[in-house]
């Protein structure tokens, strides 16, 4: 059974300088989440931020903070981003190479685990830890940058994934981030996408509140 779509706003695309009230302004307009996308210059080409702004996020909402590590080391780190307010933390496939060991450690300590595919990594890689996983996230975009192009490719994959959840009889969400919009989140949704990461989408244009909403709306 799918669970009711989630709307992630991404942070990256916000305005970092008044970054409270534009959660809060997503918030109203019905996002369930908050996408925060952490770069570290090596695993991606671009650099963003680390534990002490999550800290400061988890104050300024209720909202549970979805963490995207886009780092090396990740395992390294997932203490400090626990112990600063994630509540959901998504690992690269790609970036970590005890990935069960990570995945097992966010489950001991009460948080929601994730494993994040790049556009060519495969579905296969999954096969393992899938049963483990609350959710996996599928990339649209190769990371390190709000604003890209939506890879098509990644309905066919989103579609895939939905089937190999339900024929292993398992409860794993879905989540897609990358060039998400109004354009597509209903093929997204009718693929099997259960969160939609939103970062331009939301906070482009000037109005989050609105926007978030007519999103959502447009996931119906
Ligand atoms: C990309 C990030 C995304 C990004 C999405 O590396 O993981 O979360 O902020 O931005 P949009 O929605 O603009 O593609
Ligand atoms: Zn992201």
């Amino acid at each position: 059974m799918q669970q009711p779509v989630r709307i992630s706003p991404s942070i990256l695309s916000a305005d970092f300088a008044r970054l409270g009230e534009e959660i809060a302004a997503a918030g109203r307009g019905g996002a369930g989440l908050v996408h925060v996308d952490v770069m570290d210059g090596h695993f991606v080409p671009n650099i963003t931020l680390g534990p002490p702004v999550v800290r400061s996020i988890r104050k300024a909402t209720a909202l549970p903070l979805d963490v995207h590590l886009m780092i090396e080391n990740a395992d390294r780190y997932l203490d400090a981003f626990i112990d600063a307010g994630a509540d959901w933390i998504s690992l690269h496939q790609e970036a970590v190479t005890h990935l069960q060991r990570a995945v097992a450690h966010l489950r001991s300590r009460k948080v929601k685990a994730g494993v994040v595919l790049n556009p060519a990594t495969p579905l296969m890689t999954l096969e393992e830890i899938l049963p483990e996983l609350d959710y996996v996230l599928i990339m649209s975009v190769n990371p390190g940058f709000g604003g890209q192009k939506f890879l098509p490719g990644s309905l066919e994959k989103i579609r895939r994934l939905r089937a190999q959840v339900a024929e292993r009889g398992l409860h794993t969400l879905i989540e897609v981030d990358g060039g998400v919009d109004e354009s597509n989140a209903r093929a997204l949704v009718q693929a099997g996408a259960e969160v939609l990461v939103a970062g331009t989408a939301v906070f482009g244009g000037g109005d989050p509140e609105t926007a978030a909403r007519r999103l959502a709306e447009a996931c119906r």
